[in-house]
């Protein structure tokens, strides 16, 4: 009998990359998606490249009584892995209630539920921006989080605190929140990725939209600051390294391995790079000369963040194994691809 997990925003871009990697691990996919930012053709391209096709509910997390039913219908899981939430930096800041209202609706009806019938394990899908703007440099999962500057980073930094408060109140309910850094790139079958709505606002998929065509130019956010060659440092991590360490995380709480009500693990490479050498190994891996400009700073970038990566190692013995070409390449492959089958969504 296989272990089933309920993944929640599976049809999105890091779920449905932990949905490939949780199938590859034998376990039983149940993905539940409002679709509002992804395509339910992901499920047939989850079966495209696993032979297996999950489970697929849609179903809007913040109504109560649907997220009750399912995971009654569900009761036999193991654990939970929570993507679904809203996830653009910029409109969140143009829509604030409506990301406080998603993100924490889904949430606390989530736990609710899952806890509600039996369900007692929790991966949240957590991030970087927790930190702001950091005080040390690697960043450590004890450095202290900051008030993020968008209402996105902000549903996250309160989603922890949620998280610390119910772990806290119920002894039998366990979680981890993995903060992660910058996710890049794209499954190497080329057959799922990054699927922004509108013109992208995160630099990779920004890059491989303007060398295929679709963007006229790279608009580079600043080249002052303190860096080796001015601009940002981040970063960046393959999805799929990504999505191996929710497979660590979850594996963690069945095994009953956790040593605190609520771990948080940090997923990053632990290695920063550029705007420019981003650029760089794009150009380098793709053989074109890519059309950029450099312009003044975006408002709330921050000068570097790459993360301390041992705990995740030490607890989950995780790491990051994939470097920044094979995760530009990858990202790349999946760009052509999905622009030659002319896909929509
Ligand atoms: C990276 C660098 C930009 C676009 C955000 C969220 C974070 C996570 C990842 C969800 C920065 C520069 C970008 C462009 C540019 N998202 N850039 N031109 O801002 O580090 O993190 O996405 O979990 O929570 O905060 O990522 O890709 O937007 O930017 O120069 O058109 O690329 O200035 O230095 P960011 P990003």
């Amino acid at each position: 009998m296989k272990t089933k997990i309920i993944v929640t925003g599976g049809c999105g871009y890091i779920g449905s990359h932990t949905a490939i990697e949780l199938i590859k691990n034998d376990f039983d996919v149940i993905i539940l998606d409002d679709l509002s930012n992804s395509t339910e053709k992901t499920i047939s391209r989850i079966h495209k490249i696993t032979g297996v096709t999950p489970t697929f509910v849609k179903i809007d997390l913040k109504d109560p009584l649907a997220t009750s039913t399912v995971f009654k219908m569900h009761n036999d899981a193991a654990g939970v892995i929570h993507f679904a939430a809203h996830k653009a930096v910029g409109e969140s800041v143009q829509k604030p209630l409506m990301y406080y209202k998603n993100n924490f609706y889904s949430l606390l009806n989530t736990l609710e539920s899952q806890s509600e019938h039996g369900i007692n394990n929790f991966i949240f899908s957590s991030s970087a921006t927790v930190y702001g703007t950091p005080n040390t440099l690697p960043i450590t999962e004890d450095n202290e989080t900051q008030r993020p500057f968008s209402p996105y980073g902000n549903t996250k930094k309160i989603a922890e605190e949620i998280l610390t408060d119910f772990t806290k109140s119920n002894d039998a309910f366990s979680a981890i929140s993995l903060r992660y850094f910058n996710p890049i790139g794209a499954h190497p079958s080329g057959e799922i990725g990054e699927l922004p709505n509108g013109i992208p606002n995160n630099l990779m998929p920004y890059i491989t939209q303007t060398a295929v065509g679709l963007r006229d130019k790279l608009m580079v956010y600043g080249n002052d600051y303190l860096t080796k060659d001015g601009t940002p440092i981040r970063d960046y991590i393959h999805v799929v390294d990504l999505a191996k360490a929710h497979v660590k995380a979850i594996n963690r709480l069945i095994d009953h391995k956790q040593q605190q009500p609520l771990e948080t693990y940090n997923l990053g490479t632990g290695n920063g790079f550029s705007v420019m050498e981003v650029i760089e190994s794009f150009e380098r891996v793709s053989g074109l000369k890519l059309n950029y400009e450099i312009v003044g700073r975006r408002e709330g970038d921050v000068p570097q963040l790459f993360a301390a990566t041992d705990l995740a190692y030490q607890k989950m013995g995780w790491k990051a194994e994939l470097g920044l070409d094979e995760m530009i390449d990858s990202a790349w492959c999946w760009e052509q691809k999905h622009r030659k089958h002319n896909t929509s969504k």
